[in-house]
């Protein structure tokens, strides 16, 4: 929502508020990710609401096997470049690991994602210490975007990449995250590689919209890594919950349309993408 040069979206520019109505409203949130300037536009273009500068760069642009060595500066660079292209999706900037330890670096952290990286809001994982930087920042009135299930961050605590919430107390655990991130302040909630059951149980329960990603079809939007869903290998195992939407389409803006028209149609994602 930052300015261009000749982007050609006439599309109003997505808000905050707007994510809520489109969730009581059943609409659909179409959300990527993406880090340059090319990208944004022709997500633009291809009528996408929301565009995450996710600190999964780490591994699909600097070839890390992690998330956890990209830095602040990291992030507000790539949401620059994003930001000079992008008119209507709600641009959403990921905080790295350890730079929302504590409130007050929190603040200091979001501050020039916001201010020069031209972010609407800012996404952080967990509960547990998080709720505090969620709490502070969203006083602060910085928008604030949860993330539970599976917290990339978290890959050292929890051994890999597995998903999260199958047995009951996890699973009850998860339900009083969110609602605890939504006390907190949070005005969306990505869940990723949650059981489709309970992704859906949390949907109905809290007021702010989710935004899945191996999450089941019943979550209110739904994301991909930009790579993942053009089928261009980073080197990491593909989780099942990925569609590769440039198989059989012979242009990048037409396996993002598609991709959104999946989105919107409720069509991906399929069961074969989800979890038990
Ligand atoms: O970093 C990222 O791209 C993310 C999405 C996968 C939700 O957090």
């Amino acid at each position: 929502m930052y300015g261009d040069t000749g982007k050609g979206s006439k599309r109003t520019p997505l808000t905050v508020p707007r994510l809520r109505q489109m969730k009581s409203a059943g609409e659909k949130i179409v959300a990527l990710t993406a880090y340059d300037a090319s990208f944004a536009r022709l997500l633009d273009a291809a009528g996408v609401d929301m565009v995450l500068v996710g600190d999964s760069l780490g591994m699909v642009l600097q070839g890390h096997a992690s998330t956890l060595p990209v830095s602040v500066a990291d992030i507000v660079y790539h949401c620059a470049c994003v930001a000079r292209a992008l008119h209507a999706p709600l641009l959403v900037a990921d905080m790295p690991f350890g730079s929302y330890a504590t409130p007050e670096r929190a603040l200091d952290a979001a501050l020039p994602m916001l201010s020069q990286g031209h972010a609407s809001m800012v996404k952080l994982e967990g509960a547990g210490h998080a709720l505090d930087a969620i709490r502070f920042l969203s006083e602060r009135d910085i928008p604030v975007c949860a993330h539970l299930g599976l917290t990339p961050q978290s890959v050292l605590r929890l051994g890999g990449f597995a998903v999260q919430g199958r047995e009951e107390r996890a699973a009850q655990r998860l339900r009083e995250e969110a609602r605890a991130v939504v006390e907190a302040g949070a005005d969306l909630l990505v869940l990723e590689c949650v059981p489709s059951a309970l992704a859906a149980e949390i949907t109905r329960d809290i007021a702010v919209p989710t935004i899945g990603i191996g999450a089941g079809p019943d979550c209110d939007g739904q994301i991909l890594v930009l790579h993942d869903m053009l089928g261009i290998a980073s080197g990491h195992r593909r989780p099942r919950f990925v569609k590769n939407f440039l198989e059989g389409r012979d242009s990048i803006e037409g396996a993002v349309r598609a991709y959104a028209e999946a989105v919107r149609a409720g069509d991906f994602p399929a069961a074969e993408h989800g979890y038990q």
